[in-house]
């Protein structure tokens, strides 16, 4: 694939992880207001509709006592009509004093002990509930005559109730799904532009870099052009034009970096050229055995060969100056976080086709907590300021970002105090 449109892909993939994070958590919270709005007006309407019920029956066994009480509870027999207790689902029972049963109409009979004051109560006969309410019958003079259970089946209430959960359930589903799709919409509008804001300052980030390039360059020339002829110069004034001198480079690097990485984050895909690796790596070892042996750094280069490749003459498609880059910036870290008398070994191994670089030294190494930050752009180990002032902790990063460019990935083993091992995998041409 195109390594643009990789990169871009990548940053897609990174906004839409946000945008599916910021829909999930606004549905979560939706959800639980939707939820808790439910749970309360099921509650109301259950109570309510249980509290009519109850209201319901105690008038009916009021009427019952009272009937009871003008025709004399010996009688045992109530005006009631039992063809509306049976159509209402309802049931009569009435005792006297001591709590025995004298008489009983309608279907829906409790069969629960009668209680000896005014309650409520209720009772499973098979699948059906039925709600009693039992209520003392008592003379005008006050005196206790007997008691009426008035009882009620609860099917109707309860299908009732199935009803408003089936319609609470479904107004939440529909609301849910009707808000997620607003909130896909929501969300897309309210990334975008925060997308556009990245865009563009990632633009900034390589025009800056870009047009700091003349004026450091105009710096540098000037100072390099007054060094050369130092006779006019006082002494002390050379030494502080040095000092810019210095600084300006350091300038340059940093900018350059910076545009590098800029430029590695947006569409722009490394040279396709066939870049010897082998040779890269030869010369690379070659130059920086000066900067080892300062530090009595044993600096060794070996290369597994294999059949397939007995000449070693291996080529992977891209820019060689990137590729230098990286296995520079890589020799470069080894021998600086290396102490005297270190070793750090460059190996090359093929497996299939895929081209693997490992730099691997014996220095401060890298916390396993810190293994995924070296990657970072600005990031040093606390550790590392002091074997090496000077750097400014973009190497990894943009090698990084060159490695990706190429289709290749770099990965990092070690352990504190014993070495690093990075390891640069790459396709072969
Ligand atoms: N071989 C290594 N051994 C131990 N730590 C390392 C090694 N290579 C990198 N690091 C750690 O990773 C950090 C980032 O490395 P990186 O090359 O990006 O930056 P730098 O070397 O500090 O600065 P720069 O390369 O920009 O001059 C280093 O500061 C160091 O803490
Ligand atoms: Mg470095």
């Amino acid at each position: 694939m195109h390594v643009g449109l990789k990169n871009w892909l990548q940053n897609q993939l990174v906004f839409q992880q946000i945008q599916y994070k910021l829909l999930l958590s606004y549905l979560a919270v939706l959800a639980s207001i939707l939820g808790i709005f439910t749970l309360a007006v099921r509650i109301f309407f259950t109570h309510s509709l249980n509290q009519q019920l109850i209201e319901k029956l105690r008038t009916l066994g009021q009427s019952a006592a009272n009937a009871e009480v003008d025709d004399g509870l010996q009688k045992g027999e109530s005006d009631f009509p039992l063809q509306e207790l049976i159509h209402n689902h309802q049931a009569l029972q009435s005792f006297d004093a001591e709590g025995r049963s004298i008489n009983q109409q309608g279907q829906y009979i409790l069969t629960l002990p009668l209680s000896h004051q005014e309650t409520i109560q209720i009772q499973e006969i098979g699948k059906v509930r039925i709600l009693g309410v039992t209520l003392p019958v008592k003379s005008d003079n006050g005196h206790l005559m007997g008691y009426v259970r008035a009882s009620q089946s609860l099917e109707e209430l309860d299908e009732t109730i199935k009803k408003l959960d089936w319609g609470l359930g479904g107004g939440v589903v529909i609301a849910l799904i009707l808000s997620g799709v607003g909130g896909v919409w929501l969300t897309q509008e309210s990334m975008q532009p925060i997308e556009q804001s990245f865009q563009r300052l990632k633009q900034f980030t390589a025009d800056a870099s870009h047009e700091l390039r003349s004026p450091l360059t105009v710096i540098k020339t000037n100072v390099a052009v007054a060094l050369k002829y130092p006779e006019g110069i006082r002494p002390t004034d050379a030494e502080k034009l040095e000092a810019i001198a210095d600084a300006a480079n350091q300038m340059t690097r940093l900018t350059e970096d910076l545009l590098l990485l800029a430029r590695s984050d947006q569409a722009h895909s490394p040279k396709r050229d066939a870049v010897p690796v082998e040779e890269i790596l030869h010369n690379l070892v070659q130059s920086y055995q000066p900067q080892a042996e300062l530090k009595q750094i044993h600096l060794i280069k070996t290369f597994h060969r294999t059949s397939q490749h007995p000449s070693g003459q291996l080529s992977v498609l891209g820019d060689p100056i990137q590729l230098t880059r990286v296995f520079a910036n890589l020799i470069e870290n080894a021998i600086q976080y290396t102490p005297k008398e270190g070793k750090v070994e460059v190996q090359t191994s093929l497996t299939g086709q895929q081209l693997y670089v490992s730099v691997k030294d014996t220095g401060i190494g890298i916390a396993p907590e810190h293994l995924n930050q070296v990657f970072e752009r600005f990031w040093r180990a606390s550790e590392a300021r002091s074997y090496h002032s000077g750097g400014s902790g973009l190497g990894l990063a943009i090698a990084m970002a060159i490695v990706q460019n190429h289709g290749g990935e770099i990965t990092l083993t070690g352990q504190l105090g014993i070495g690093s091992c990075f390891t640069v995998r790459l396709p072969l041409s």
